[in-house]
């Protein structure tokens, strides 16, 4: 479980808050959406909580634990991230990229293969096709596909999703965001997935939290939200979503 009580954030020593006294939890097993447009904060929120960005206030515990008194490198392996922008490394293959991380491990180059093939079949992209490819030869789908094989190579209890289709097509992103749901029902992981677009926030969160201007706005179910708009930035949002779904 995630918990993060009267979460901030100041990139200039208390000026102006990118994250405002946020407190939410996410339970094992949940996917929770942090819907938002551009600088509403949801990368910064999402950082903080695998300490690439440190908070001003407030306090994070992953696993009943404050994620200040763990130990960094143990916390990011029980912590997948895919980064807003892929990030793969050019200079190494596809399979080299998926296990960096049981490379820095000390895993042997063998076991490694081994877990790269796995890997790979869960994103549904074949070893034998794939493996050796560098990420110049891959389209930007698949790319974000071996995005999420690495995040999962460490075995992470949870998995932290910065808009992780969101340079795609909506054909690419939609068959991806299916490719994520089989793998949810299959792995069981707690995923907190930052997202501008309602419509994947709708498909894909068991709830949804809307940010605005660093704050949650209001965090509930898709039904809620369409249905019970708690403030007019809320009801403007889903308007048009609500009238096209018929809710
Ligand atoms: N490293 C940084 N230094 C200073 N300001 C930052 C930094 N990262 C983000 N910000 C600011 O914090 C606010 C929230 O940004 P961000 O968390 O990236 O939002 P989002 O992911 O929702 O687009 C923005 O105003 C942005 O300019
Ligand atoms: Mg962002």
């Amino acid at each position: 479980m995630i918990v993060l009580r009267e979460l901030s954030k100041s990139y200039d020593g208390g000026r102006s808050f990118a994250v405002r006294e946020v407190s939410l939890e996410v339970a094992e097993g949940e996917t929770l959406v942090l819907l938002g447009s551009s600088g509403s904060g949801k990368t910064t929120l999402l950082k903080m909580i695998n300490r690439l960005v440190e908070r001003s206030s407030g306090t994070i515990q992953v696993d009943g634990r404050d994620v200040l008194q763990q130990d960094v490198v143990a916390l990011r392996r029980s912590i997948g991230y895919v980064f807003q922008r892929v990030g793969l490394f050019a200079h190494m293959t596809v399979e080299e990229n998926v296990t960096i991380g049981l490379r820095l491990l000390g895993v042997s180059e063998e076991e490694r293969r081994l877990r790269a093939r796995e890997l790979l079949e869960l994103v549904e992209l074949p070893a034998p096709a794939y493996a050796r490819r560098y990420p110049s030869e891959l389209s930007g789908g698949q790319a974000q596909r071996v995005g999420v094989a690495r995040a999962l190579a460490t075995e992470p209890k949870y998995l932290l999703m910065d808009e992780p289709f969101g340079a795609l097509d909506e054909v690419t992103r939609e068959s991806l965001r299916s490719a994520l749901k089989g793998l949810r029902r299959r792995l069981k992981k707690t995923i907190v997935f930052v997202t501008h677009d309602i419509f994947e926030a709708l498909n894909l969160g068991d709830r949804i939290a809307v940010m605005h201007e660093g704050r949650i706005e209001q965090l509930g179910s898709g039904e809620a939200l369409l249905k019970r708009p708690a403030t007019p930035f809320v009801e403007r949002l889903f308007r048009k979503p609500a009238e096209l779904l018929g809710a």
